[in-house]
């Protein structure tokens, strides 16, 4: 039987920094944190955790994590510095291998994420991902990196988190109101066609297995004896804007429905949802060779009624534990829930948990216990699971909150310009339970 995979998470804008170094080009975060009042405490990744020059000592906090699968993200421009294979930057290149190198000589296999989210600045100054020859950028870019990294890495995620890429995209657009549905559509396109390059070109001889990373959180009814409160609970659960296309084909006929109903409310005459053509729909149905899935936490959906279009409210329940995220309770039993509701609706697919941890906020917590009890409660066993992922390996730029919000073992200690890397206690939790896998006593 397969070996389990116990894993940590890290993205290369959060943890590397090196943001100009050896040929690197700009990504749309490098714009973004340098835009004033975008990023709390106006921190930036320029220096992030400086993994880039630190691999020798990520791979001992690995070790010491006693994991044997590390997900970590490339750097697209800093492969390809204008986001296209005009110019290969061999030196961003030769970094992921002595990454990779590092990685397998400790007995650590790569998972490998192509897009978590730093697009390459040129190809945001065209459109971004709401420009349809994002596609072909999309696949020229994995090709280059299946071609040089296939041989040693066997994992593969295509894109993270596809609904948080449409969000961001969306606050950057000029159509903030259309621009989702169409990153959208050409996230799973651009997803499918990846897949589709790995599987014809690369699968025969390198062996590995490629799919995409999608997120959410579960939703409970507020009132569960509320019949528009449980829709509105479902209603509120985004997995299937991509996941129904990937696994069953095409949109479903809830959001082809619910899109068409508020354009046309909203006085545009013809749905903002674009069509997949049937030959797109037999194309993309099927690009998956696992279910990945990242997962934090649980609300409570209530229906709201707006112009006789119905939304979801959410809101927490006040009992629930918090964290440093204004968004994550710890609510465990959401976890199984939804694990369940993906093996129901897509076929019981293998999956692979991607991404699952909680953070604090403020000063050094070594004595992190909040970050035990959370991996605890979640950790669980039933569905075909195949891996666990916790994010995230030490503490790094959690986007938009900054530094501040800590999800990490290990913390960074940025006031020391060697940036420290200290193991909190959670550390030995997580490396007993993945040392006993999964069954401490
Ligand atoms: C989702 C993202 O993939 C990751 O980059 C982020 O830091 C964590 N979840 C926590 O918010």
């Amino acid at each position: 039987m397969a070996r389990f995979v116990w894993s940590v998470a890290t993205a290369s804008y959060q943890i590397e920094g090196a943001w100009r170094a050896d040929g690197k080009g700009l990504s749309i975060w490098d714009a973004f944190t340098h835009t004033a009042f975008r990023i709390a405490n106006y921190d930036t990744g320029d220096i992030a955790c400086d993994s880039y020059n630190k691999i020798s000592e990520d791979v001992e906090m690995l070790k010491k994590l006693r994991v044997n699968h590390y997900r970590f993200s490339v750097s697209w421009p800093r492969i390809l510095p204008d986001g296209t294979t005009r110019q290969i930057n061999q030196a961003g290149l030769n970094h992921y291998h002595r990454l990779v190198d590092a990685l397998l000589a400790a007995n650590i296999k790569p998972q490998v994420t192509l897009y978590h989210w730093d697009l390459p600045q040129a190809l945001q100054n065209v459109g971004g991902w709401e420009n349809d020859t994002i596609i072909e950028r999309f696949r020229d870019y994995a090709d280059v990196v299946f071609s040089n990294l296939g041989d040693k890495v066997k994992f593969w995620i295509t894109i993270n988190e596809p609904y948080n890429v449409l969000l961001l995209c969306s606050g950057i657009s000029s159509r903030p109101g259309t621009a989702p549905y169409i990153v959208g559509h050409n996230l799973i396109k651009a997803h499918a066609e990846a897949w589709h390059l790995y599987n014809d070109k690369y699968r025969a001889k390198q062996g590995g297995i490629v799919g995409i990373t999608i997120n959410s959180d579960w939703a409970e009814p507020r009132n569960p004896y509320k019949q528009e409160d449980i829709d509105a609970a479902r209603r509120f659960l985004e997995i299937g804007w991509f996941a129904h296309p990937v696994f069953n084909g095409d949109y479903s006929d809830l959001m082809k429905n619910r899109i068409r109903e508020r354009s046309l409310a909203g006085g545009r005459p013809i749905s903002r949802l674009p069509e997949f053509t049937p030959e797109e729909v037999k194309r993309i149905k099927g690009t998956h060779d696992y279910f990945g899935f990242n997962h934090y936490t649980t609300i409570l959906a209530s229906n709201l009624d707006f112009k006789n279009l119905q939304g979801v409210g959410t809101i927490y329940d006040r009992t629930w534990l918090n964290s440093g995220s204004t968004w994550l309770k710890v609510t465990p039993p959401g976890f199984r829930k939804i694990l369940n509701f993906i093996k129901n609706e897509y076929g019981s697919p293998p999956i692979y948990i991607t991404e699952n941890g909680i953070s604090e906020r403020g000063d050094m917590d070594l004595n992190d216990v909040h970050r035990i009890h959370y991996y605890e409660t979640y950790l669980i066993d039933g569905v075909d699971i195949r891996g666990y992922t916790a994010w995230t390996l030490m503490d790094n730029l959690e986007w938009a909150a900054g530094f501040d919000e800590k999800f990490g073992f290990f913390y960074v200690n940025h006031s020391d310009p060697s940036l420290p890397r200290i193991p909190k206690k959670s550390v030995t939790y997580y490396a007993t339970m993945i040392n006993c896998n999964g069954f401490p006593d």
